[in-house]
């Protein structure tokens, strides 16, 4: 499809042209990344800092093909994978409550399979063939994956009922994307449509990494899913993007948690389970945790109504609610 490929040319244009800016008289704040080279980002702040546009020009992280290698990584384990990662039961009823699917042809981006049970009719879009062939439970007579692109989706102008998805704006990892992605829901829905997201948001300020290993080996972290999403949460960069590229996630778990004998020994966890964190270590892709006022605000820039509903009690459910779009502007 010529239009994607164009799309992230766009991207990589812009992304260069501010990292170009950037190198000449550096606005945008430093973030997370140091770099000495293109192996290694975890270099000390003497060795120079590098923003994540810079990193996304660098890796094309986040930008295609290498978002499709760390998917087919992870559906590998995807049966070890849990709450919060995966939506529980909670959340999924969530969806139901808020947007009132059951007539609904709904476009669900990705292909979750708890929500793949949703709406009258469904049409999922993933752009990994992998992980529709090893995750979707299934074509029906009601509902079908087809491979895509969600910035460009393939459906009419202002036609679908709903659109949901889970984690979905966490996965793209630069604010860029994030509002071409709002763009695309707004283009598909009709005037009367709607829209959930589940959020992974982070918090205003990020969390204290000695925090964070303190809750875990006292006990008070409920599944190794939400430990990663809180590690990675203490660790992303400055607006807009508020971004951490995936394999620093695991280096910042490394140095928290050296000894994983003594973690699963503290919280029960299963070694594999925890192991679950290695595939992070070779991913280009890039993550983001904005906090929900930022999502909400870049939101209200394609939707007339945007609120945030909570998705039940489950561990982090506070840091993922659903992002409720509704009134696209056209
Ligand atoms: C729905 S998201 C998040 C799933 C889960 N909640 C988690 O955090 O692990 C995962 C899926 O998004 C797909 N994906 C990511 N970016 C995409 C894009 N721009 N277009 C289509 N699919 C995309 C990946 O291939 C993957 O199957």
């Amino acid at each position: 499809m010529a239009a994607p490929f164009q799309f992230f040319q766009q991207i990589k244009e812009h992304v260069g042209t501010v990292a170009a800016q950037q190198r000449a008289a550096p606005a945008f704040e430093p973030v997370e990344l140091m770099c000495n080279n293109r192996d290694a980002c975890h270099a000390p702040p003497a060795l120079g800092f590098i923003s994540v546009l810079d990193y996304a020009f660098e890796y094309n992280a986040g930008l295609g093909p290498g978002m499709t290698d760390h998917w087919n990584a992870i559906r590998g384990h995807w049966k070890l994978l849990g709450p919060p990662l995966r939506p529980p039961t909670e959340a999924v009823e969530t969806y139901h409550r808020e947007l009132d699917l059951s007539e609904a042809h709904v476009v669900l981006l990705g292909v979750t399979p708890e929500l793949a049970g949703l709406g009258a009719t469904m049409m999922a879009v993933d752009e990994s063939s992998d992980m529709i062939a090893g995750i979707w439970p299934g074509d029906t007579a009601s509902r079908k994956a087809v491979k895509g692109d969600w910035l460009d989706l393939p459906v009419s102008d202002a036609s679908v009922d709903a659109v949901i998805g889970d984690g979905c704006l966490s996965v793209l990892g630069l604010s860029t994307a994030r509002r071409a992605l709002f763009a695309a829901i707004a283009r598909v829905l009709r005037p009367d449509g709607r829209a959930g997201l589940r959020l992974f948001a982070g918090p205003e300020t990020p969390d204290d990494p000695a925090a964070v290993q303190a809750l875990a080996l006292s006990g008070g972290v409920s599944t190794f899913h939400e430990l990663k999403l809180r590690v990675a949460m203490t660790a992303t960069g400055r607006a807009p993007d508020h971004a951490i590229p995936v394999r620093t996630i695991a280096e910042r778990f490394d140095a928290l948690f050296p000894d994983r004998q003594e973690l699963s020994a503290r919280t029960g966890w299963d070694l594999p389970v925890i192991a679950t964190i290695d595939v992070y270590r070779n991913s280009t892709a890039i993550y983001s945790f904005a906090p929900p006022a930022q999502l909400v605000a870049e939101a209200e820039a394609f939707f007339n109504d945007v609120r945030i509903a909570p998705t039940g009690g489950y561990g982090l459910a506070e840091r993922c609610p659903l992002l409720v779009l509704r009134s696209p502007k056209v």
